[in-house]
């Protein structure tokens, strides 16, 4: 049986073949039968936008691959930085390439003076840290004028190293700003998640950093560093399509993961978590939201529909944390929740399953930071993530300037009224 599929338009008997490839074929079928047939898919729920070789998601296996490599070898064997040069070169460095890399990335945390001095002070005292965080990203390409020499490798390489190697400081600003606290400036003897958590909660010169919450940290940021076509890096690719430069495709991409709906869950978990307080309010709970009331935050995903491998390796990884820290009591809750929805045939229906969200922040917490920074602890690591597609599409022949078009639902022609002569 050859891999085709054939199109027939019922109205004029015309029809095309066309191959199917990894499981897509070209809409542009439609185009061969009559030039003015669009397909109809609001939000993209069964398109394909591109050819991408940077992540691999199976939904109904679980299975989440970074350049072949399955996440729970790197999340185990890997560091971040490491994960990070695999991403964006599509290969394990060698350890002359890695040497090379984290040196570059560490001697590139310091942000411009006049951002840490000028620009962060000018925020109301409680802004939202990822309201900053996007602000941040887009004003930090205002200080170099190479940013928008996107198609010259070497002045894109660098962009995207200072962009790797600032999010950090640019995160721990924010953070320090809220706090009223004094910035930490970057400690080049650090590792990259060990200067992030330094930057993040230095007070005085009695700061010790655990070796067990620093790996749990850059084991957070190998989970959240790419997940192929999800809301965010499809923002970045739109907003990249037009050559825009890294720095404020970024400032796009993280404003999308911002939304409750994405990003914005881990803290949207931790509220929920917190206003449900006790095991016992558990099952009332569930029957609100069965009921309607409000979403399960951190359940549910548009590809997972059996369980997210990440949230497998976040859960286990919030133990190791805990023995550290000392246990979250919202653990209790959210082990109580998740055992109830599961057993439960309205969230099973529905496939609704833990994803990465639902035990995120509660590492989070258990780190020390405060639940309206948690998504910015997400756009750290996936800021990686989104370069890599960026760097991709623009290299991509087949990708144009996005411009979809619209199945148009509004009043036919009518004529201009004047105002006196309106009802
Ligand atoms: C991330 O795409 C990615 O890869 C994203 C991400 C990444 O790494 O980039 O994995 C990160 O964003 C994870 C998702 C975090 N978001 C949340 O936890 C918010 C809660 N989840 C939902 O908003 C929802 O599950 C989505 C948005 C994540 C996915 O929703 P879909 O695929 O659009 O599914 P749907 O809304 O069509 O839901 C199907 C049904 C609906 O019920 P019915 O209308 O059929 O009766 O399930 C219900 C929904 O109402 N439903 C939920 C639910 N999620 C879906 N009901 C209660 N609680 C939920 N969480």
């Amino acid at each position: 049986m050859a891999d085709t599929i054939t199109i027939i338009d019922d109205r004029t008997g015309k029809k095309v073949t066309v191959p199917i490839t990894g499981g897509t074929f070209p809409s542009s079928a439609l185009r061969e039968l009559d030039p003015s047939l669009f397909m109809y898919d609001p939000a993209y729920q069964s398109t394909a936008s591109c050819a991408s070789a940077i992540t691999y998601l199976d939904g109904d296996a679980g299975v989440l691959r970074y350049r072949g490599y399955p996440i729970e070898q790197l999340a185990e064997k890997s560091t971040f930085l490491e994960v990070a040069y695999l991403l964006l070169k599509g290969e394990l460095p060698t350890a002359e390439q890695y040497a090379q890399w984290t040196w570059d990335v560490t001697h590139h945390t310091y942000v411009h003076e006049n951002m840490r001095k000028r620009f962060v002070d000018g925020f109301h005292y409680d802004a939202h840290p990822m309201g900053m965080f996007v602000s941040a990203t887009a004003a930090l390409g205002t200080f170099y004028d190479d940013a928008k020499d996107i198609f010259d490798k070497s002045s894109f390489d660098k962009q995207v190293m200072r962009l790797v190697a600032k999010v950090p400081t640019i995160a721990a600003m924010c953070q320090r700003f809220s706090q009223g606290l004094p910035f930490v400036l970057p400690n080049n003897s650090l590792s990259y998640s060990e200067n992030f958590l330094n930057m993040m909660f230095r007070v005085g010169d009695d700061y010790k950093i655990d070796p067990v919450l620093s790996r749990a940290m850059d084991v957070l940021f190998i989970l959240h560093a790419d997940h192929e076509q999800n809301c965010g890096t499809t923002t970045m690719r739109v907003v990249s399509s037009a050559q825009t430069d890294p720095y404020t495709a970024t400032a796009a991409a993280a404003a999308a993961l911002y939304g409750p709906l994405h990003g914005g869950a881990n803290e949207a978990v931790v509220r929920m978590l917190t206003e449900i307080g006790s095991i016992d309010n558990v099952p009332g709970f569930i029957e609100e939201i069965k009921n309607g009331s409000d979403l399960l935050w951190g359940f549910g995903h548009r590809v997972y529909k059996n369980f997210d491998p990440r949230a497998t390796i976040i859960k286990k990884t919030a133990y190791e944390v805990f023995d550290v820290t000392g246990r979250n009591p919202l653990l209790d809750v959210a082990l109580k929740l998740e055992e109830v929805a599961l057993n439960d045939d309205y969230f099973r229906s529905r496939r609704l399953y833990p994803n990465v969200d639902f035990y995120s922040g509660l590492i989070y917490q258990a780190l020390g930071f405060s639940v309206d920074v948690f998504t910015v602890l997400f756009a750290i690591p996936r800021t990686v993530g989104w370069l890599a597609h960026m760097q991709e599409l623009l290299g991509d022949r087949e990708q144009k300037l996005s411009r979809p078009r619209q199945l148009y639902v509004g009043v036919e022609e009518r004529n201009f009224v004047p105002i006196a002569d309106r009802k």
